[in-house]
């Protein structure tokens, strides 16, 4: 069903596809202790049955209607205090595939959910293993609607909901790899002040009054910037604050 993408050097140059697992991501970090795989293998699947989200939460997608699939990665030139760079790096090369496609009202929710017109359209799993103060191995999950039309919550969206159009899935992912490949490659060489320029461009809510939720109760607060841990910096009326992901999260 998924062939080898013909543009990445090596995303993708192993593909493994099964078409139902529990979870992409935990199916790899398997795999990678068993095997010796390649940096770049993906593992896709068309069904999970346990698919995993942030902060523990479930992750549903319709049988072969999504993306659903993990990248693994070697990134040890990254210590494990900048992991953060990893989930900029691949928000903003999904959010750079959506907006190819005219979405031009994509953003990045902090930290890594993909929305479009104000709609989650992904998310972004990464897992890291970490040795001694380097990241050496990380597998990156990722799921994107693509041609689902029904979602139980109503926060959710597709590309299909969004364009009236259905979507060959090889031909998405081959799209998404590269992109996905690029921005890696632009993190190993060190450009990692554009990206994080770039996901701050592209970051839902910068600089506007919002309503959050921290500790069971409501504030209110100006996302600010993001630290260099990833932290979100809110200005509250008489404060300014950096949240971890646990401490903070978006009404919306
Ligand atoms: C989130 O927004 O909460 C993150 C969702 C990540 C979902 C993807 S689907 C492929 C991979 N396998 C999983 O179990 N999760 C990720």
């Amino acid at each position: 069903m998924y062939k080898i993408p013909a543009n990445t050097l090596f995303i993708g140059q192993k593909l493994i596809f099964v078409p139902e697992c529990q979870s992409t991501n935990t199916l790899l970090a398997e795999l990678a202790t068993t095997a010796s795989l390649p940096e770049g293998s993906v593992v896709i699947t068309s069904s999970q049955t346990a698919g995993r989200g942030q902060r523990g939460n479930v992750w549903l997608s319709t049988t072969g209607l999504n993306l659903t699939f993990s990248i693994l990665l070697r990134p040890s030139f990254m210590a494990a205090q900048q992991q953060f760079q990893l989930t900029i790096a691949v928000s903003l090369a999904l959010c750079e595939f959506l907006k190819s496609l005219g979405l031009n009202e994509t953003k990045i929710k902090w930290p890594n959910d993909i929305l479009v017109n104000k709609k989650k359209m992904g998310g972004i799993l990464i897992e890291n293993s970490i040795q001694g103060d380097r990241i050496q191995q990380s597998v990156v999950g990722i799921g994107l609607n693509i041609n689902q039309i029904e979602f139980d919550l109503a926060t959710a969206t597709s590309l299909k909901l969004q364009t009236n159009q259905s979507y060959d899935l090889n031909e998405v992912l081959h799209q998404l790899v590269p992109l996905i490949e690029s921005a890696y490659l632009q993190l190993r060489s060190g450009n990692n002040n554009r990206l994080r320029t770039a996901y701050l461009q592209n970051l839902y809510g910068l600089n506007t009054l919002l309503p959050f939720e921290t500790q069971g109760k409501r504030v209110d607060g100006i996302i600010q910037d993001i630290d260099e841990h990833g932290r979100l910096i809110i200005a509250h009326s008489s404060s300014r604050k950096a949240y971890e992901m646990k401490e903070v999260t978006f009404i919306l």
